[in-house]
């Protein structure tokens, strides 16, 4: 079976973003510094992971997945070490563990900081910002990975709603079953490789957005 590595595992997004990919038929390994918040569904096993953990340690965890995903995040408590370093070690132990694939969830506009100062939301997170930009900067400029990177706008606990507009925009808000359902949906779409996507909520179902890619 098809096996992929989410970095962050236990978390709102990644739990959702889990069921999907089993739901897809991938088997999910999930690191966690607490695997014991990891949902419990068949083909999901659960793994002790620390991003303080060394690159080769995190390697080891990798070995046999064919995708990995960063959905790991601080909340502004261990930005740099989190999710700065922590991102980037886990490029470099995908790539020391022979994984072609990267899916980063990362943050609207984080690439753009000159936008972070026209968004109250944003203004009250530079440091939160500059951190994914450096880990987004990385995995564009500094890997050989197959990357997608998924900008959300602010996620709510709103139900799925299965639709979405990719790119820019007024509407500032995505549900997190609909953030999860392109993060699986991306996986397996070689258009998708090398591009960074924002995303927010809208009239287009996640399917027929994805094609226009
Ligand atoms: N909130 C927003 O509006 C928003 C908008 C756009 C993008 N995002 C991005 O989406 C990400 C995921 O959001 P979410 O709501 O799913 O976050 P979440 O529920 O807080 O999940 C983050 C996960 O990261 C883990 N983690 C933290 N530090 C770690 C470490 N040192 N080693 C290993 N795991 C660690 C946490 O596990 P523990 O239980 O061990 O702490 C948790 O499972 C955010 O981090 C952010 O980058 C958020």
């Amino acid at each position: 079976m098809k096996q992929v590595f989410i970095a962050g595992g236990s978390g709102r997004v990644a739990t959702e973003l889990i069921r999907y990919l089993v739901a897809s038929g991938y088997a999910v390994v999930a690191g966690a510094r607490h695997p014991e918040r990891v949902v419990q569904l068949t083909g999901v096993s659960a793994v002790k992971m620390d991003l303080h953990d060394g690159v080769d340690q995190l390697a080891q965890l990798m070995h046999g997945s064919l995708a990995v995903y960063f959905t790991a995040g601080s909340r502004g408590k261990d930005l740099l070490q989190t999710d700065a370093m922590g991102a980037v070690k886990t490029m470099q132990a995908a790539e020391t563990a022979g994984i072609k694939r990267y899916v980063m969830l990362s943050s609207m506009y984080a690439l753009q900081p000159a936008k972070w100062s026209q968004y109250p939301a944003l203004a009250n997170i530079t440091d939160y910002n500059i951190a994914k930009f450096f880990a987004d900067r990385y995995l564009i400029d500094n890997t050989q990975l197959d990357y997608t990177i998924i900008q959300p706008a602010t996620l709510t606990e709103k139900p799925a709603t299965g639709k979405v507009t990719l790119g820019e925009g007024d509407d500032t808000t995505n549900p997190i079953p609909d953030v999860a359902r392109v993060l699986a949906d991306v996986l397996p779409l070689k258009p998708a490789y090398g591009q960074v996507i924002m995303m927010r909520s809208g009239q287009t179902p996640i399917g027929q957005a994805l094609k226009q890619l």
